[in-house]
């Protein structure tokens, strides 16, 4: 039985669109287990350049199985939009699942972020207000549209109708204008019937494939640092990406998760608001972020950047089951005299090695760097470990020895072409 969870392990886009389907080559099943289209995942091959949200990573390619399982939450609209964009594209065939067990996004949730964050001003999360925190919001309260409810039309009618008089009062009280039932539901009575062929329920469908030993990967989306549990809360998603989350959030027995590949990428960023110790703001973050492109691909926002930070992947390492990791965008740090790798904190004057539950304390963490060399070389067209310069080696291997895990593969550019294995993942 072959299986791999691909976890994010610092805040998010650290690559794992691009590994999920540099995998999914060799794959025959890709599962997207949590999140919505707050996810951006960026693929690119053969020229062209994809940005997926809610479908998962595999969709290139006909013989891959496609499934968007119970633990996400879907915004119909999003999906079509997002199906008509990658068939413009040239993504014609493939074969595509959708749990008859996910939650729906709406209108209101989205609505509804937009004013919670609004209204909590300076305090905000910096959601990508897509709605995420809301729909699981009602998932948990157990108002929540299922997709199976939503292809009903009957029952459609009904949960919308009793969820509208439960948000009008709400988006009234936070000076919007309510909703109107009938312009909510007739459009999104139309987006049920198209959703309704993708449906089925996707745990019989997975674990079936599973008997039958296919490959599968589970694809995470956001990082660990933004887990609903084990991340920087409150400055975080609605769910969780971890490698613990899939036996859940795609129907199947824990024993099924065999491997957990951590997408690391070599220095770190964040998105939103919330504590980032080994965040800088100079000309070198500056350059960091303009060599990597780091603006958001859902909200198109800069990204923050830090070095690396390793107390943070020892942290993700222990609550998620990393058995190997990534290291990605390694091309973005060429040209950089030294590196900084974060190794330790200094909390209240005492050294500590761990991420503070307290936001007060992770804000106060200092972070204690070690400074390594760097090189000059472009490293952009090399195909193998030995190819790189001593210093890049070195870094790797730095990244290896503090984090306590092998590194797996290496990424030195965003095409499929630029991915080097070191150790086989399967
Ligand atoms: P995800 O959310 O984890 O899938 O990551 P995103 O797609 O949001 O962000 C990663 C960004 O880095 C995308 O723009 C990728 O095209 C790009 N990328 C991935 N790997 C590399 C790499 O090794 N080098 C460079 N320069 N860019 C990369
Ligand atoms: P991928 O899958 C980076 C961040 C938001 C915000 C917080 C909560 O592309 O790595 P939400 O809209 O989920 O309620 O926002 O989480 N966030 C991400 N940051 N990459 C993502 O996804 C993210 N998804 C959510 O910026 O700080
Ligand atoms: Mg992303």
């Amino acid at each position: 039985m072959k299986s791999c969870v691909v976890v994010g392990t610092q805040w998010g886009d650290e690559g794992k669109g691009k590994i999920t389907d540099y995998l999914a080559q060799e794959s025959n099943v890709v599962v997207r287990y949590q999140g919505g289209n707050n996810a951006g995942h960026t693929i690119k091959f053969d020229g062209k350049k994809f940005a997926l949200h809610l479908i998962p990573s595999g969709i290139f390619s006909p013989k891959i199985t496609n499934i968007m399982a119970n633990g996400m939450v879907i915004n119909p609209k999003a999906f079509f939009e997002e199906l008509e964009i990658l068939k413009k594209q040239g993504v014609n065939d493939f074969k595509l699942f959708v749990s008859d067990r996910a939650h729906i996004v709406l209108p209101y949730h989205m609505l509804l972020d937009g004013a919670i964050e609004a209204y909590l001003g300076d305090a905000k999360i910096g959601t990508t207000k897509k709605g995420i925190g809301p729909a699981y919001t009602d998932k948990a309260s157990r108002q929540g549209i299922r997709v199976c409810d939503f292809i009903d039309e009957e029952t459609f009618a009904q949960r919308l109708e009793f969820n509208l008089k439960v948000k009008n009062p709400l988006l009234k009280a936070y000076g919007l204008e309510e909703l109107d039932f009938e312009t909510v539901y007739n459009e999104y009575k139309e987006y049920a019937k198209l959703m309704k062929p993708y449906v089925c329920d996707t745990s019989i469908l997975l674990n079936s494939l599973l008997e039958k030993d296919e490959k599968v990967l589970f694809e995470g989306a956001q990082g660990v640092m933004l887990c609903l549990d084990h991340g920087t809360y409150p400055f975080v998603t609605s769910s969780s990406p971890t490698a613990a989350s899939v036996p859940l959030n795609a129907g199947v027995s824990p024993s099924y998760v065999k491997t957990c590949l951590g997408i690391t990428k070599a220095y770190s960023t964040r998105v939103g608001e919330g504590a980032f110790p080994s965040e800088f703001e100079d000309e070198v973050a500056h350059a960091i972020r303009e060599v990597g492109n780091e603006y958001g691909t859902t909200t198109g926002r800069p990204r923050r950047i830090g070095w690396l930070d390793t107390v943070v992947l020892r942290h993700t390492r222990r609550v998620s089951g990393i058995n190997g990791i990534s290291v990605m965008l390694l091309d973005v740090l060429t040209g950089l005299k030294e590196l900084k790798i974060c190794t330790h904190y200094i909390l209240d004057g005492n050294e500590i090695d761990y991420v503070p539950a307290s936001i007060k304390d992770f804000e106060k963490c200092e972070p204690v760097y070690k400074t390594v060399p760097g090189w000059d070389e472009d490293i952009t067209t090399v195909t193998s470990f030995e190819e790189l310069p001593e210093a890049a080696k070195n870094y790797l291997n730095e990244i290896s020895d503090l984090v306590g895990v092998p590194i797996n593969i290496f990424s030195v550019g965003p095409d499929r072409l630029q991915t080097i294995v070191v150790k086989e993942v399967f």
